[in-house]
């Protein structure tokens, strides 16, 4: 795919040489994440990172990501601080935004909100989730995590084995690294949910057409026992109708220590898009894991910043400067 430019709006856009792409130059930023150089590449350039749902570690790290790239961000958060309050439609918004902005990310309640908008915006729109439809950077960041986490144990992605375990009809995470894995061969997924939090059949229907092998089950014991990785997800509360229906299927699938010990393999990586909802009925993935070396849900968030860090550089074209307008950073701020 032509990156520059482009709006980051569905995995669908990416074939597997344009994820190598983005992994390789996810790789070359490390230097600047990890605070041993700076770069002022995108100096003067401006994000305009706009967010209508809940977030911490999406929003935050794309404004970081641009940061450390030498831009600046600025933010609008929740529907009750923008003109959308007032009944300004996503065009307008796009129209006026985009005029502001070199960039924009978006997250949006609506399926399909985050498309309708780059459709009227004048530069690139990076999807940061759109209701529960899809999360592009996150099924990025997620997979790049797998491979780094593989490569230890001399494992690629093809032939990967994955549990999915949770809400796997609305978690929008779960539905684009899927639509990632499409690219690669000889998957084999287990999707543990309960029956009516299944996962989409138009997503099923993709993952036989790439010919994986797909095994459902409401049994996570079993469904952890022969996995690559466990990803587990949090019950997606606010896409219920009603609390109380999102509180039948809390609390069903918790992983921790004991169950781990029991019935994963030892080399079984721990993954989750996180927020974890640590509240005592869900509790979907305990604390006491948290010294696991086999946990790498941290490892994912700090990858966030590698993988935004990319697509930015990407999009705005400036892969090949980044370094020339880089020197050593004068503060240290101790061990990352
Ligand atoms: C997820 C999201 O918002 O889709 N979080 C994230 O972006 N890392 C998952 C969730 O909210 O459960």
């Amino acid at each position: 795919m032509e990156f520059t430019g482009s709006h980051i709006l569905s995995i669908g856009q990416f074939q597997r040489a344009d994820i190598e792409r983005v992994f390789q130059v996810a790789d070359s930023m490390e230097p600047y994440a990890q605070r041993r150089r700076v770069t002022r590449v995108l100096e003067g350039a401006i994000l305009g990172n706009m967010f209508f749902e809940p977030s911490t570690r999406t929003r935050v790290s794309f404004g970081c990501a641009f940061n450390l790239l030498g831009g600046e961000v600025r933010e609008t958060t929740g529907f009750e601080t923008s003109a959308i309050a007032k009944g300004e439609s996503l065009y307008d918004t796009a129209r006026v935004l985009s005029g502001y902005s070199d960039v924009i990310c978006m997250r949006h309640p609506a399926s399909g909100s985050v498309s309708e908008f780059a459709q009227a915006s004048r530069v690139p729109v990076i999807n940061g989730g759109d209701g529960p439809n899809e999360h592009p950077t996150q099924a990025l960041l997620d997979l790049y995590t797998i491979r780094q986490e593989l490569s230890g144990l001399n494992k690629g992605i093809d032939g990967l084995r994955i549990a999915m375990i949770g809400d796997l009809k609305h978690g929008r995470t779960v539905h684009s690294l899927c639509k990632l894995l499409t690219l690669f061969k000889d998957i084999h997924l287990t999707l543990v949910a309960p029956k009516e939090l299944g996962m989409p059949e138009y997503i099923l229907d993709e993952l036989r057409t790439a010919g994986h092998q797909v095994i459902h089950s409401s049994d996570m014991s079993q469904g952890i026992g022969n996995v690559d990785i466990a990803y587990s997800t949090r019950i997606q509360e606010e896409r219920f109708v009603s609390k109380e229906e999102a509180d039948h299927y809390r609390g069903r699938f918790r992983l921790n220590q004991a169950i781990y010990t029991q019935f994963c393999q030892p080399n079984t990586v721990i993954m989750h898009p996180l927020p974890r909802d640590s509240r005592a009925d869900a509790n979907e993935l305990d604390n006491d894991l948290n010294q696991h070396p086999n946990l790498a849900i941290f490892r994912q968030t700090d990858n966030g910043i590698l993988i935004r860090m990319a697509l930015f550089a990407l999009v705005l074209n400036v892969v090949d400067q980044v370094e020339s307008c880089s020197r050593a950073v004068n503060w240290h701020s101790g061990n990352r």
